[in-house]
C-alpha cells in the first residue's frame, strides 16, 4: 500500500474561508478538493469577532471540500494573519565540542537563537529556520556532519497574541476539526506565488485580502520580516457603498466588475447600473466616479504597506520587486499604482498550479487562493508542524520537529 498523506489547508480569511485538499504520495502532490464559504460577519482584520459565524463558515467550507474530494477531513492546517502577529529575528552561536556538527549542536544553536523574551500573553506560531553559518561560511542549509568549530544560525520567530490564537483555534475546534499546524498568511502566500530567485535576491510579498494586507519580506531565500496592515477590500467596498449611496452588495459587485485605479482610461460617459439604497430602484453611476471613490482608499492601503516596509529597516533588501496577491490584487491597474507608491517594480502573483484535471483549476490559480495553495506547498514540502499547545514546551516541540527534519 503506498503511503498517502492528506494535506488540508484551511484559510480562515476575513472575506471567505477557503479549504484546499491535497493528496501527497511518492508520485507527487495532487489537489483533490476545495470549498469556499463567505465569512463576512466572522472576522475583522484577522481576528475572530463572531465565533459562531466563523465556525459555521469553516464547517460549510470543509463540508464542500469533503464532498468534492470524497475524503473525510478531521485535521487541518490553519492560516493566521493580522496586525497582532509579530516577527522577531534571532541568532544563535555555539562552539562545537566534537570535530563535526552533531544533531545536539543543531538543537543547541536553534534553541539559543530562540531565547527571546516572549511576553506571557503571546505564543510562538512559526519558527522559520534560515541559513546556518559554519566557521564563517554562510548559506549552509543542513550542517549535520560538517567539520566545524563555531556554528551559527538565523531564525525568524513569529508570535501571535494568545487571545487571538485561542479564538481562532476554538472556531476550528467548534467545527469538530483538529488543528494540525498554523501558518502566518504572508509566509503561506509566499509559498504559492514567489519564485525561488526572487526569494534569494530579495522580494516583498503583499497579500491584500478583504480585511488585511499581509506582508512578508524575503532575502537570501528566507523570510526576514512579516507585518500586516488592518485594511483591505472590505474598506474599499464600504467607501463605495457610503459615497455612492448603494447597498454593500452592489458596491462589491461594481467594484469587482468595473473597479479601476486609473480613471484616465475610463470613457467619461461610461456608466454602470446599480440598485439605490432604500428605494430598490435601478439607477446609473459613472464608472469614473467609482474610480474616484476607490482610488484614495487603495492608495491609503499601499502607503500603509510602504510605511511597514520602511519601518522594518529591511526595505533595502528588496532587490527584485514587490509581488501583490490576494483578492484585491484583481483591481484594474493596481500594479501601476503600487509601483508608483513603492518606487519599485511590482507584479501580480498568482498561484501557478497546473492541475487541469481537477475541475477547479480556475480557483487554484486565483489570487484569493494564494494563501491556501501556499499552505499546501509549505506543509507538503516537509512536515513543518510548529504549533505549541499551552501545556507543552515550545522549544522542545520545535526541537523534536527539527530532529525529524534533519534525520530525513
Ligand atoms: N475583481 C476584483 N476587483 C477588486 N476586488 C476584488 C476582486 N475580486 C475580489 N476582490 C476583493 O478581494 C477581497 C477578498 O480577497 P481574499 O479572498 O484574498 O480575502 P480574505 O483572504 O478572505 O481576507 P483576509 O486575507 O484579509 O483575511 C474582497 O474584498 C473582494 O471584494
Ligand atoms: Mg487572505
Amino acid at each position: 500500500m503506498p503511503r498517502e498523506n492528506l494535506i488540508v489547508a484551511l484559510d480562515v480569511g476575513t472575506d471567505k474561508v477557503a479549504t484546499l485538499v491535497a493528496v501527497q504520495d511518492e508520485t507527487g502532490l495532487k489537489y483533490v478538493g476545495k470549498g469556499v464559504a463567505d465569512n463576512e460577519s466572522g472576522m475583522i482584520a484577522g481576528n475572530v469577532v463572531n465565533l459562531e459565524a466563523t465556525s459555521s463558515a469553516i464547517r460549510n467550507s470543509v463540508a464542500q471540500a469533503e464532498k468534492v474530494s470524497s475524503k473525510i477531513i478531521k485535521s487541518v492546517y490553519v492560516s493566521i494573519s493580522g496586525e497582532q502577529i509579530r516577527s522577531t529575528s534571532g541568532r544563535g552561536v555555539v562552539t562545537i565540542r566534537g570535530s563535526e556538527v552533531a544533531q545536539v549542536d543543531i538543537d543547541n544553536v536553534i534553541s539559543q537563537a530562540m531565547t527571546l523574551n516572549i511576553s506571557g500573553d503571546r505564543e510562538i506560531v512559526n519558527v522559520e529556520i534560515g541559513e546556518f553559518v559554519v566557521d564563517g561560511r554562510t548559506g549552509i542549509r543542513n550542517p549535520k556532519g560538517m567539520a566545524c568549530k563555531k556554528l551559527e544560525v538565523e531564525v525568524l520567530i513569529l508570535t501571535a497574541s494568545m487571545t487571538m490564537l485561542r479564538n481562532l483555534v476554538k472556531a476550528v475546534e467548534d467545527a469538530k476539526l483538529q488543528v494540525a499546524g498554523l501558518l502566518v498568511s504572508g509566509i503561506a502566500s509566499s509559498w504559492a506565488v514567489l519564485e525561488e530567485d526572487e526569494k534569494k535576491l530579495g522580494v516583498a510579498l503583499v497579500d491584500i485580502g478583504g480585511g488585511s494586507a499581509d506582508i512578508a519580506i524575503y532575502s537570501k531565500g528566507d523570510p526576514i520580516f512579516t507585518a500586516s496592515v488592518p485594511l483591505g477590500g472590505r474598506n474599499i467596498t464600504n467607501d463605495i457603498s457610503r459615497v455612492l449611496k448603494i447597498p454593500p452588495q452592489e458596491a462589491e459587485k461594481i467594484k469587482c466588475d468595473k473597479g479601476d485605479v486609473n480613471s484616465e482610461n475610463i470613457p467619461e460617459t461610461e456608466e454602470v447600473d446599480v440598485i439605490e439604497i432604500g428605494t430598490n430602484k435601478s439607477c446609473k453611476k459613472k464608472v469614473r466616479q467609482l474610480s474616484a471613490v476607490l482610488t484614495p482608499r487603495v492608495e491609503e492601503i499601499l502607503i500603509e504597506v510602504k510605511k511597514r516596509l520602511q519601518e522594518s529597516r529591511k526595505e533595502n533588501m528588496i532587490q527584485t520587486n514587490v509581488v501583490i496577491t490576494g483578492g484585491t490584487a484583481n483591481l484594474k491597474n493596481i500594479e501601476q499604482l503600487a509601483s508608483e507608491i513603492f518606487e519599485q517594480p511590482v507584479r501580480i502573483g498568482r498561484p501557478n498550479v497546473d492541475e487541469k484535471g481537477t475541475g477547479f483549476q480556475d480557483v487554484l490559480c486565483s489570487t484569493s487562493f494564494s494563501t491556501a495553495v501556499g499552505m499546501v506547498n509549505y506543509f507538503a514540502s516537509r512536515d513543518r508542524v510548529v504549533f505549541a499547545k499551552e501545556s507543552e514546551s515550545i522549544i522542545s516541540k520545535i526541537i523534536n520537529y527539527l530532529k525529524q527534519l534533519f534525520i530525513l
